[in-house]
């Protein structure tokens, strides 16, 4: 019988080491979506270092107009829930620049609450923080697929790993989307498609300014809030080495490992986080 699904890790002791270098972004064609604040905002400012041929920044923010022209890039305000708006968009900037390197799926909201989130904070979460990035996917993945080359990043989170108490829609959202990113890589990675999920903790943003923070003793607060620019570099750093899981906060991957280890035994220990909170 073959062993559809590995069982056993494939290589113990450090991780495979590929290479380094595999991609640089130098002369590139770069979308960021949610490019007019925090992550997206300060990957478009990262990239730029690396002389990039274009970058295009989607954001439902007009601010994306003054951020844009302080790369001398070019903006687009348009909302990516709505699929009919982004897809014109998108096939305008194909193009217009004739090919995509690099597509970055990161415009996210976060939908707080648990039982008591309204069907209306659900539907945007879902919108936003998964749909967009498969409305992305059916257009930039066809168009890479024909070049036999390309690079989407999501935008995922921490949460979409390890979960986040008091964040029902966002945390199942965000594990979706991880979900989708894996299949992407699964179906389309052997023919030459890239796909990494940015999963960072807290990150010194708007998203976090309207958020409660937990306090000082929380695992989230110890390992630290990073800054935008912190997170860019690691991401730069993850594309260049073509890494599926980028991890800002370096804590996270031995925290995946717990959970995979005894999942019984994790969840337990959240539990004890959430009391703690009340
Ligand atoms: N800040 C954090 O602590 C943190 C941690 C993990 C993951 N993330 C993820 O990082 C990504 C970026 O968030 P951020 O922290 O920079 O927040 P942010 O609020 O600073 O930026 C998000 C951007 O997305 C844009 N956006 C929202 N809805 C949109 C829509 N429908 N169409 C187009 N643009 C839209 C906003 O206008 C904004 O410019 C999100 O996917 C978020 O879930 C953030």
């Amino acid at each position: 019988m073959v062993e559809q699904w590995p069982l056993k890790p494939l290589v113990q002791g450090s991780s495979p080491c590929w290479g380094t270098n595999f991609m640089n972004l130098k002369s590139k064609n770069i979308i960021i979506t949610g490019g007019a604040n925090g992550i997206g905002k300060a990957l478009a400012d990262r990239f730029l270092k690396e002389s990039p041929n274009s970058i295009h920044l989607i954001d439902i923010n007009p601010d994306v107009l003054h951020v844009a022209e302080s790369i001398d890039g070019k903006a687009h305000i348009v909302d990516v829930a709505n699929e009919e708006q982004f897809t014109i968009t998108l096939n305008q900037i194909i193009q217009d620049v004739g090919s995509i390197d690099l597509f970055c799926s990161n415009a996210g909201i976060e939908g707080h609450g648990t039982l008591d989130a309204s069907n209306s904070i659900w539907d945007k979460n879902w919108q936003i923080n998964v749909m967009s990035h498969i409305y992305a996917s059916r257009i930039i993945i066809p168009h890479m697929l024909e070049n036999k080359n390309g690079y989407f990043l999501l935008t995922v989170s921490a949460a979409g790993l390890l979960n986040m108490p008091g964040a029902m829609p966002y945390a199942t959202t965000k594990h979706a989307a991880l979900g989708l990113a894996e299949n992407l890589s699964i179906m389309y990675g052997n023919q030459g498609i890239k796909v990494s999920a940015l999963c960072p903790q807290l990150v010194d943003t708007n998203m976090l300014k309207t958020s409660k923070l937990p306090p000082e003793d929380h695992p989230l607060m110890i390992d630290g809030i990073l800054t935008t620019e912190q997170v860019a570099d690691y991401t730069v750093q993850g594309i260049n080495d073509e890494k599926f899981l980028i991890l800002p906060h370096e804590n996270v991957l031995r925290y995946i490992q717990g959970k995979t280890y005894d999942y019984d035994k994790w969840i337990e220990g959240i539990r004890k986080q959430v009391v703690k909170l009340k």
